[in-house]
């Protein structure tokens, strides 16, 4: 899910670099702490190729980590206390002691994810002490982009660096972002967007089993841009709309008596088609199941550069979320028809993310980019008369050390 976003205005089409980043966040640090910092970590924001809304239905999904990130500056502390500064939310501060019980704040969500990932540690019982940390990230917020998710995975992540946590590997690390958000923070989000931060690699898609957690890389061909364009509609209702379809995915599983989704067959949803389980419920299993079916033969496409079938499953998988499992909007629905027309069947484009507005992705031929950023300019506005912003993007490495 995603953290909460001031001003969507102040979204910037071009994000300082991470070293610039990191150098004002360095600055800071310091001017706070009153010393450097002895560790600089980052994790990656993701977008989601194909495999929307499958990952909690123990499907396939198929994003890549994308050079958008959150820098943590850090030392270790002496005593129990934890200090964080976040810069993106004007050098707000939290603090809390990690001996303690460690209590939500109501008036400050950002500090959550923090929290969450700090108490998460402890309850697994890892050996911590305290920590001053600042904190800035690149990665556009309320845009699907999975600014919440980079956060907990480079908190996570650099907690393992000032503590020698080295047992935890990077899937464990993106188990915890997770237990964080479901229990902390209170958003039943699945495992796709904290494991792509973690484990995220240059110039690849993962392709994540999201039951067994296995993942394959996938290599992004160099002559493919991946293009994330932001509609600028604000992601309203997404929490409970959120959580409305992942009860009706764990109803259709109930009624078919499988463990879940991914273990139905489109075979098995025909035979039901018009029987005892309610349409919308059967459409929303639709989705899930063709879904499933949609992101293994992407992984394919992508692999042997098939663009007229990468092409096909996008344009199929945005038909189902629009059709199926109703999480688009008009305008997101119209963006990516006009990105289509540019395309042909030379690239795919759909919506990505959990959905009701955020971005679109497309895979667009290098020698196409100038001119479908030509069509969004000339034929886009949100509702709101928001133009779109548009981030080519590469596919980054998953958290570790800057
Ligand atoms: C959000 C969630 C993910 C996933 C997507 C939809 O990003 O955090 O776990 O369910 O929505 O694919």
């Amino acid at each position: 899910m995603s953290r909460q976003q001031p001003n969507q205005d102040s979204l910037s089409p071009l994000p300082p670099p991470p070293q610039s980043l990191s150098d004002a966040l360095a600055l800071v640090f310091e001017k706070h702490f009153q010393a450097p910092p002895e560790r600089l970590v980052q994790a990656p924001g993701r977008v989601n190729l194909i495999g929307e809304h499958t990952d909690y239905n123990d499907g396939f999904v198929l994003p890549c980590a994308i050079n958008f990130q959150t820098v943590v500056a850090a030392s270790p502390r002496a005593d129990d206390w934890v200090h964080v500064v976040a810069l993106d939310f004007n050098e707000a501060v939290d603090q809390f002691d990690v001996s303690m019980p460690i209590q939500y704040r109501e008036d400050a969500p950002w500090a959550n994810y923090v929290r969450g990932v700090v108490s998460t540690l402890v309850a697994k019982g890892l050996r911590l002490r305290g920590a001053n940390l600042a904190i800035s990230g690149n990665v556009p917020q309320g845009a699907g982009l999975s600014s919440s998710a980079s956060l907990e995975v480079a908190v996570a992540q650099t907690f393992k660096s000032l503590f020698q946590l080295d047992t935890l590997s990077p899937t464990d690390l993106a188990l915890i972002g997770q237990q964080a958000e479901n229990q902390f923070v209170g958003c039943q989000c699945g495992i796709m967007d904290q494991l792509i931060s973690a484990r995220g690699q240059t110039g690849h898609a993962l392709l994540i089993d999201c039951r067994s957690l296995d993942t394959e890389a996938v290599s992004i061909p160099t002559g493919l841009a991946v293009m994330i364009v932001h509609s600028r509609v604000e992601r309203g209702l997404v929490e409970s709309e959120y959580n409305t379809r992942r009860q009706q995915c764990e109803a259709a599983a109930k009624h078919f008596g499988v463990q879940a989704l991914r273990d139905l067959s489109v075979f098995d949803l025909e035979q039901n088609r018009g029987q005892s389980l309610d349409p919308i419920t059967w459409r929303r299993a639709r989705h899930v199941v063709t879904e499933n079916a949609r992101t293994l033969a992407a992984a394919e496409a992508l692999r042997t550069q098939d663009l007229p079938q990468l092409s096909q499953l996008m344009a199929a998988s945005h038909a189902s979320m629009r059709d199926d499992f109703e999480i688009t909007v008009p305008a997101i629905d119209q963006l990516v028809d006009l990105i289509a027309e540019q395309l042909g069947d030379q690239g795919g484009v759909r919506m990505t993310g959990g959905g009701f507005g955020g971005c679109v992705v497309a895979l667009v031929p290098l020698e196409k980019v100038s001119a479908v950023e030509a069509a969004i300019a000339s034929g886009y506005q949100s509702p709101r008369g928001k133009r779109a912003l548009v981030y080519v993007c590469q596919a980054a490495a998953g958290a570790g050390p800057l």
